[in-house]
């Protein structure tokens, strides 16, 4: 069974009904499960018609994001300035949209003026602490405030990680980690208010280590994977599979946010740059599969090792 993928009809018990802003890759994939789980969900996007369209593209055979039709139809797809009042009767309102932090401060001043009393608002950050999101916004909103982090893709990926801050409410925090492991499938860990929190913090250090070691030893991406990917846990895809999945350009972004925040002391601050492999392949449009190839089809661009 995947993660979420629950048929159960009506509510999940505190929280009924969900928001999702952003109907972006992680947005649409974090609507789709809520949907196969059972509760109605409204995705909403800055771009007019982008979420309808998600929405039209989730039905198509996308694994990722894939949502039944039966599910579909529980996800009210509009626009986010024509529809905003939609999410009036949200329990839960989801923030997945462009990871800079002036546009989310800016969506959830919008929010404060029409979520209802005791609705929850979480941040689908991968990089930015609370503390800055939550910064200078009033305290019914810190209160309600929590950062829950999804992995791509959501559907299969089965780790939430949520940070709350001072301000929020033990209660918030319960009913989320409680929905996320009854109704979500997921596994959900509490972290720190940290650059990275801990799965990209570690997971960064490891690509990078993985990605060097590989280019020291002279290791094809089958070999590398057999030895770092696969006996850590990692899904069949391995590593560098792992990456072409999710796109390359990942890594520098998540890198460079890194080494914006982490202390100048910070001992592994130099693993964080990005190789130049890295830089050379997203240069050239190699992201993987959204672009023209990853790791896994370096062999088409003459080589056979990872170099
Ligand atoms: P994306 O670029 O695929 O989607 C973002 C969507 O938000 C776009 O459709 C855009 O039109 C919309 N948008 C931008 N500003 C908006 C606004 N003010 N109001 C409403 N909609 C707006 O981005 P993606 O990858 O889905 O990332 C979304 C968030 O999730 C970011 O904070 C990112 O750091 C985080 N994240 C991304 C992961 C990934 O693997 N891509 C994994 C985990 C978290």
């Amino acid at each position: 069974r995947r993660a979420g993928d629950r048929d159960g009809a009506g509510g999940g018990g505190v929280i009924g009904k969900v928001g999702v802003i952003g109907a972006g890759l992680m947005g649409t994939g974090i609507a789709a499960q809520v949907a196969n789980a059972g509760l109605p969900v409204v995705l909403l996007d800055i771009v007019p018609g982008a979420a309808a369209r998600a929405v039209a593209a989730a039905l198509k055979a996308e694994p990722a994001a894939f949502m039944h039709p039966r599910n579909a139809k529980r996800v009210e797809a509009g626009d986010l300035d024509a529809d905003f009042g939609k999410l009036a009767d949200c329990d839960w309102i989801i923030e997945a949209i462009i990871e800079r932090p002036g546009a989310k401060r800016e969506l959830y001043q919008r929010l404060e003026a029409v979520r209802k009393d005791g609705s929850i608002v979480s941040s689908n950050t991968s990089t930015i602490r609370l503390a800055d999101l939550a910064a200078d916004m009033p305290p019914r909103f810190a209160a309600d405030f929590l950062i829950t982090h999804f992995f791509n893709p959501p559907r299969y990926m089965r780790l939430l990680e949520i940070v709350a801050g001072p301000a929020t409410r033990p209660q918030a925090v319960a009913a989320i980690r409680d929905f996320a492991d009854r109704r979500l499938g997921k596994t959900v860990i509490d972290c720190a208010d940290t650059p990275g929190f801990i799965a990209n913090r570690i997971g960064a250090l490891w690509i990078s280590a993985a990605t060097r070691h590989a280019i020291d030893l002279g290791l094809s991406v089958e070999e590398a994977d057999a030895v770092a990917g696969k006996p850590f846990g990692v899904p069949k895809t391995g590593i560098f599979g792992l990456l072409d999945l999710v796109g390359i350009d990942i890594v520098p972004h998540v890198g460079d946010s890194l080494l914006a925040s982490l202390p100048p002391d910070d001992p592994y601050r130099a693993v964080h740059r990005a190789e130049p492999l890295i830089a050379r392949m997203i240069a050239e449009g190699r992201t993987g599969r959204k672009g023209k190839g990853g790791f896994y089809t370096l062999h088409r661009n003459g080589a056979d090792r990872v170099k």
